[in-house]
């Protein structure tokens, strides 16, 4: 993406800040055991902002009466580490390459610190977060205050996150077109899944080959650990083992997404090992199916997310008295909330750069934030009916079911960024029949 679309982030972000410097941190290496590192994954409000993924760096936005500029701190070059583990922008380059106004090293922030924070009064940055350059940055704050030559300094700590979350509520073109390439990538690996499966395979051989998928198709990470869940594992909801042989006549439930240049995607698909649905799973998946559909019709601008979790709490309920899963009143139950034994988690969470995108959910009234084109959301209705719950029908006992899609806020409903993934009864039963090599 050009750097323009990244600059034009930072000048939103910028105008909407007071007088005062935001600070936004990269993230940093973490060490795994001993001298190896986890995977590297770029802390997303500085890709956001940024584009950029080294770790060890530091984003400044400084405003005041006469001015707005982007600083980046970054490590330099260093040819010896750089034989070892690859290439580094270095601070020569990177002010033209980020398109930043001036760049310096990063192990040189404690010097050039004060003079970039004194005359300033506000300090925007994630207020709870102990990262180490965030840390440096407040203690430069302490010593300014008790400085008796400097008259003006930060004191007055905001939370960045609050301001940069709403902007990154509503997506750009580009970021709804990231998204999209994630999830024709996801289609594959769910579609290769569903084929694959069977009596005897391990849930760790699907996990494999929908990872194999992503990587092949050149995602750079998943957008979070992949679920595949065999029968009554699919009623631990975090599963992640992905360890035990699937079994004929279980239901298969995959969660997994990839991510495109940090864009999520975010798919569950419940499918028979065996590629034909026994009548009480149909029922039970039929159902939540019918949910989920009548969920995604009301999604357009105006509607709440609270609203859809009402909505999904009562059609939920319904079906599962009409299964003789849950007894009494849909009002006492949803009173006394006891379906959450059955659907515990929500109705769905915004997406974008992360999976769970951290944007609110309230406005600073605590009011409910209204749907507006450009937002994405999940909607993923579940039930789950652990096989040792005596309290309902023994057809239903040991499944676990949720059907998950990815949803386009419009100007006027919204769109389905996920409807190429089968999911339909018949659509799954038909691409179960094929073979998993003619997705790769
Ligand atoms: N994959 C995580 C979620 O569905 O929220
Ligand atoms: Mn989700
Ligand atoms: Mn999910």
């Amino acid at each position: 993406m050009k750097t323009t679309t990244y600059k034009n982030r930072r000048n939103k972000l910028l105008e909407m800040m007071q007088e005062g410097v935001a600070l936004i941190p990269s993230a940093l290496l973490q060490i795994r055991s001993n001298d190896t590192e986890f995977p590297f994954r770029q802390d997303t409000s500085f890709y956001y902002l940024s584009g950029f993924d080294e770790p060890e760096c530091l984003l400044l936005l400084c405003k005041n009466d006469k001015e707005s500029k982007s600083i980046i701190f970054l490590r330099e070059k260093n040819p010896e580490m750089e034989m070892w583990v690859g290439k580094r922008l270095g601070v020569m380059d990177a002010a033209i390459h980020l398109d930043v106004n001036e760049a310096y090293d990063i192990s040189k922030l404690e010097e050039y610190l004060p003079k970039l924070l004194e005359a300033h009064s506000n300090l925007y940055t994630d207020t709870f977060s102990d990262n180490i350059y965030l840390n440096k940055a407040k203690k430069v704050c302490q010593s300014l205050l008790s400085s008796r030559t400097v008259h003006i300094s930060p004191k007055n700590f905001l939370h960045l996150p609050s301001i940069l979350e709403k902007q990154r509520l509503i997506k750009e073109d580009y970021e709804i077109e990231q998204i999209k390439k994630a999830l024709g990538i996801t289609e594959k690996a769910h579609h290769a899944a569903m084929a694959m499966a069977g009596e005897g395979k391990n849930e760790f051989e699907i996990q494999a080959l929908i990872e194999y998928i992503f990587k092949k198709e050149g995602s750079k990470h998943d957008a979070y650990g992949s679920i595949v869940a065999g029968g009554n594992n699919a009623n631990t909801l975090h599963y992640i083992e992905n360890s035990m042989p699937l079994k004929e006549g279980d239901l298969m439930l995959i969660d997994a997404g990839c991510e495109w240049n940090y864009y999520a995607s975010d798919i569950t698909r419940t499918t028979p090992v065996n590629g034909k649905f026994s009548p009480a799973q149909k029922d039970l998946y039929e159902g939540i199916l019918k949910v989920q559909e009548k969920i995604i019709q009301d999604i357009k601008p105006g509607i709440s997310k609270l609203i859809i979790q009402e909505k999904s709490e009562i059609l939920l309920v319904t079906l599962m008295k009409d299964l003789g899963i849950l007894h009494g009143s849909v009002e006492e139950i949803i009173e006394k909330k006891l379906f959450k034994k059955y659907y515990p988690h929500g109705i769905g969470h915004w997406m974008g750069l992360d999976v769970h995108d951290t944007c609110p959910y309230k406005d600073e009234e605590a009011k409910d934030i209204l749907f507006v084109k450009g937002m994405v959301l999940t909607v993923e209705p579940g039930i789950y009916l652990p096989k040792d719950d005596m309290g309902i029908p023994e057809k239903y006992r040991g499944i676990g079911i949720r059907i998950e899609d990815n949803i386009l806020v419009t100007s006027k409903g919204c769109e389905n960024l996920s409807i190429g993934i089968a999911k339909t009864v018949k659509e799954i039963e038909n691409i179960c029949q094929r073979d998993y090599k003619e997705f790769l």
